[in-house]
C-alpha cells in the first residue's frame, strides 16, 4: 500500500473514498454530514462508519463518515483504531484509494503516525493461502494535511515503520507450523535481519548442548524438528549509553503438549505459541529503521513441542544453563522451560534490563480476559518505563503480583523447582519460575496468551494474530534516551 501526503483543499481531493472523522457535538464540516446529524441518522459515536456516495461540492466519489466520539477522550490510539476500522470497512467493499483529511488541532508527528498505523494494519488480511475468492487490497492511503501542519511526513514515516513490522509479527504466527518450524522462523529472522542492517546468530543443537541449555533441549527432544536459537543484535552508531536491553520471545512454534498432551478442541490455535518470538523480531525491524540509541538484543529459542517415543516424560529432571535443575511435573508447561535458558543467556550476553514476551498461561486470560496482558516485575523503575510505552500505544498492560511467598507453590522434593504449581494462580506461579532466572537482573515479563490472538475480527483488526506488543517494545527502546 502507498502512503502519500496530500496538501490541497479538500474538495479537490480525487479518491474513491474520503475518510472524515467527527466528533459528538459536531456539526461535521461537510453539507450532507450537517444533515446527517441533524436528522439523527448519524451520531458520531466510537467506530460509527455512514457511507455517503457523490458527497456534495466535492470530487472525491465517497465520503466516510467516521464517528470519533467525545472530542476530550481523543487521542492517538483512538485515531488508529478508527482509521483500521474505516480502511477495512472501505477495503471490503473494494475500494482501493483512500484518503483521511487530518484533524485541525490534532496535528504533528503523533498524529499522522497513528493513522497511517490505523490505515497499515487495517487492510492486513490472513489470506495467504487462500486460492480462490476475490483477494481485494487497498493501493493508496493518503494523509489530507491541514494548513500549518508539520511534521507528517516524519510521522507516516514512522506509523507505516510500525505497522509493517506488527503485520511481519502477524503474518509470521498466522503460517501453519507444517512451514513455521524452528528452522524456518530462524531463517526468516536472518533474512529480515540481512535486510535492515542487524547483525544475527542461530544455535543449533549442539551449541545449545555445549551452552548447557537442558531444559530448551528437553523440550525440542519430542520432535523431529531440530530446535533453533535466535540471536538478533542492534547496535546503534554512537553508543554512549551503558543500557543493553534484551528482548527474549517464546517461540514454540507449535504446542502439542508434550506428554501432557493438550485436548484436541482448539489445538490449532497453538501455532500461535511462537507469538512472544515474533513479536520480538517483529520490533527488532521496526529498531533497526527507527535507530534508537540504545543497545537492543532479541533472544528467541525457537522449538516444537510434541509428544513422542523420544519426548520427555513428566517426572524427568532437567538442568538448566543457569545451573539450577527443574523437576518437569508437566509437559506442557514448556514455555517457562525454554525461556529459563533463554533468559540465563541473556544475562550471560551482559544484558542490563530484560523484557520477555511469551504466551505462557491460559490463566492470564481467565485473570484479564482478552483486553490487556499481564506484567510481572522485578524492577519498578523498568515496570514504569514499559507501562508508559504500553499507553501511548494503546496495548493495554496491567501490573499482577509477584511476592517472595508465591515461590513455595513451585517446590519439588527432587529438584531445585518444579515446572508448575497449584490449579490457582497459574499465570503469577509462571511468572514466578522465570523470576528465578532473571535473577537480579531488571526484568519485566509479559504474559500475552490473551491478547496475540483474536478468535474473531474486531472493527480495526481481523481475525488471527494480532501482533501485539510490537509497538511498546519499539517505543521501549526508542524513548530511552539516558
Ligand atoms: N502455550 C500454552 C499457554 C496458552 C494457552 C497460550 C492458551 C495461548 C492460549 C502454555 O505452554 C501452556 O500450555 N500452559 C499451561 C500451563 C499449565 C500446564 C501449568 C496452561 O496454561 O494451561
Ligand atoms: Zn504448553
Ligand atoms: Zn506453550
Amino acid at each position: 500500500m502507498q502512503i502519500l501526503v496530500e496538501r490541497k483543499p479538500i474538495g479537490e481531493i480525487r479518491v474513491e473514498a474520503l475518510i472524515l472523522a467527527i466528533f459528538e457535538g459536531e456539526k461535521g464540516f461537510s453539507l450532507d454530514a450537517a444533515e446527517l446529524i441533524d436528522s439523527g441518522e448519524v451520531t458520531c459515536r466510537p467506530l460509527e462508519l455512514t457511507l455517503i456516495h457523490n458527497p456534495k461540492g466535492m470530487a472525491t466519489i465517497r465520503v466516510l463518515l467516521a464517528g470519533a466520539g467525545r472530542s476530550e477522550q481523543f487521542e492517538p490510539a483512538q485515531l488508529s483504531k478508527l482509521i483500521g476500522a474505516a480502511v477495512r470497512y472501505l477495503k471490503s467493499r473494494s475500494v482501493k484509494t483512500i484518503a483521511f483529511e487530518m484533524i485541525a488541532g490534532r496535528d504533528g508527528r503523533d498524529w499522522a503516525s497513528a493513522a497511517v498505523e490505523g490505515a497499515v494494519l487495517g487492510s492486513f488480511e490472513p489470506d495467504r493461502y487462500k486460492t480462490s475468492g476475490d483477494k481485494k487490497s487497498v493501493e493508496s492511503f493518503a494523509l489530507v494535511a491541514v494548513e500549518g501542519m508539520n511534521e507528517i511526513e516524519e510521522g507516516a514515516t514512522r506509523g507505516r515503520i510500525l505497522a509493517e513490522a506488527q503485520n511481519f509479527a502477524r503474518a509470521m504466527v498466522n503460517e501453519p507450523s507444517n512451514i513455521k518450524t524452528p528452522r524456518a522462523v530462524a531463517e526468516a529472522a536472518v533474512r529480515m535481519a540481512a535486510k535492515y542492517g542487524l547483525e544475527s546468530e542461530i544455535f543449533g543443537r549442539e551449541e545449545m548442548v555445549q551452552l548447557g541449555m537442558g531444559a530448551l533441549l528437553g523440550v525440542a527432544q519430542g520432535s523431529a524438528e531440530p530446535p533453533t536459537f535466535v540471536i538478533v543484535r542492534y547496535s546503534p552508531s554512537f553508543e554512549h549509553s551503558q543500557v543493553h536491553l534484551g528482548l527474549v520471545g517464546k517461540g514454540v512454534t507449535f504446542d502439542a503438549g508434550g506428554i501432557s498432551i493438550k485436548p484436541a478442541y482448539g489445538m490449532q490455535k497453538m501455532k500461535n505459541d511462537m507469538a512472544g518470538g515474533a513479536a520480538v523480531l517483529g520490533a527488532m525491524r521496526a529498531i533497526a529503521q527507527l535507530k534508537p540509541e540504545i543497545r537492543v538484543t532479541a533472544f528467541i529459542p525457537c522449538v516444537e513441542n510434541m509428544p513422542s517415543g523420544c519426548a520427555q516424560r513428566p517426572g524427568d529432571i532437567v538442568t538448566t544453563m543457569s545451573g539450577k535443575t527443574v523437576e518437569v511435573v508437566n509437559t506442557d508447561a514448556e514455555g517457562r522451560l525454554i525461556l529459563a535458558d533463554a533468559l540465563a543467556y541473556a544475562r550471560k550476553q551482559g544484558c542490563t534490563h530484560i523484557v520477555d514476551v511469551a504466551t505462557l498461561t491460559d490463566a492470564i486470560t481467565v485473570a484479564l480476559g482478552h483486553q490487556r496482558m499481564g506484567l510481572f516485575t522485578n524492577h519498578d523503575e523498568l515496570r514504569e518505563r514499559v507501562l508508559r510505552a504500553s499507553e501511548a500505544e494503546g496495548e493495554r498492560m496491567w501490573h499482577m503480583p509477584l511476592d517472595e511467598d508465591y515461590k513455595e507453590y513451585l517446590s519439588s522434593s527432587f529438584a531445585d523447582l518444579a515446572n508448575v504449581g497449584p490449579r490457582f494462580g497459574g499465570a503469577v506461579s509462571a511468572a514466578c519460575f522465570l523470576k528465578e532466572f532473571a535473577a537480579e537482573t531488571p526484568w519485566v515479563h509479559l504474559d500475552i496468551a490473551g491478547s496475540a490472538w483474536l478468535d474473531d475480527g474486531r472493527p480495526h483488526l481481523c481475525k488471527g494474530a494480532t501482533g501485539l506488543p510490537v509497538k511498546t517494545l519499539v517505543r521501549l527502546a526508542a524513548d530511552w534516551t539516558d
